[in-house]
């Protein structure tokens, strides 16, 4: 399963890219605010810190202007994905820029029916949000359940990207199903690496190796 991070905030990223494991980056509209800075500038700095993925989002609402904004956005690495919502006109552009050969992120996916159209649509990935699923009072790691059964059926070859993602049992149930990847902010990554018999281990083999007064290096 890959490891994406959602997030705009290069030092995050950065710190995560130097562990190795990271696969690729997600943002949207709401983490470039957060950001604070230039769209462009911070999406290609982004592209700079993994060699992955990574998922700038459109803003226009029709097809036309979606494909002039996917244009300035393609241009920025090659490692851009072009994300658009889960609309007609998102899905009439992701149908138009795969078939270019340009990654395509489908995002705001809901329902299996709405993944069942991206994957027909050819998105490269299509990212069913979770943890706003679940707000909601759906059950979220229902939705990637069907959405993997569907995509088995037919072979669709479109990955699942588990998007929303708020704790590490959304990260472990992912991996139990075969989605193909999640994106998480980088806390609940981060939280992934702990276990507090993990610190209490270290902290008492410490403690004897003191004892011997003997040095590795
Ligand atoms: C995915 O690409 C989105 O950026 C993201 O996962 C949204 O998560 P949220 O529901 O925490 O805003």
């Amino acid at each position: 399963m890959k490891f994406f991070v959602d997030t705009a905030d290069t030092a995050e990223i950065a710190d995560l890219a130097a562990t190795g494991l990271l696969d690729g980056v997600t943002t949207n509209p709401t983490l470039i605010a957060k950001a604070g800075k230039d769209f462009i500038e911070v999406t290609r700095e982004i592209c700079g810190l993994v060699d992955g993925p990574v998922s700038a989002e459109v803003v226009a609402l029709d097809h036309e202007t979606m494909m002039r904004e996917a244009e300035v956005l393609r241009k920025i690495a090659d490692n851009v994905c072009i994300k658009v919502p889960l609309t007609i006109d998102g899905l009439k552009t992701c149908k138009a820029l795969t078939g270019d050969g340009t990654k395509v992120n489908v995002t705001l996916c809901f329902s299996a029916n709405q993944a069942l159209l991206a994957a027909k649509a050819g998105a490269t990935f299509i990212s069913p949000f979770v943890g706003r699923h679940d707000d909601n009072g759906f059950d979220g790691m229902d939705l990637i359940r069907d959405i993997r059964l569907i995509y088995d059926n037919y072979a669709f070859e479109t990955e699942i990207l588990v998007a929303s993602i708020r704790h590490g049992v959304h990260v472990l149930e992912s991996a139990r199903i075969g989605a193909d990847v999640i994106t998480a902010p980088p806390a609940v990554i981060k939280g992934l690496f702990k276990h507090v018999l993990t610190d209490k281990g270290i902290e008492g083999f410490l403690a004897d190796w003191a004892k011997t007064g003997q040095k590795i290096v």
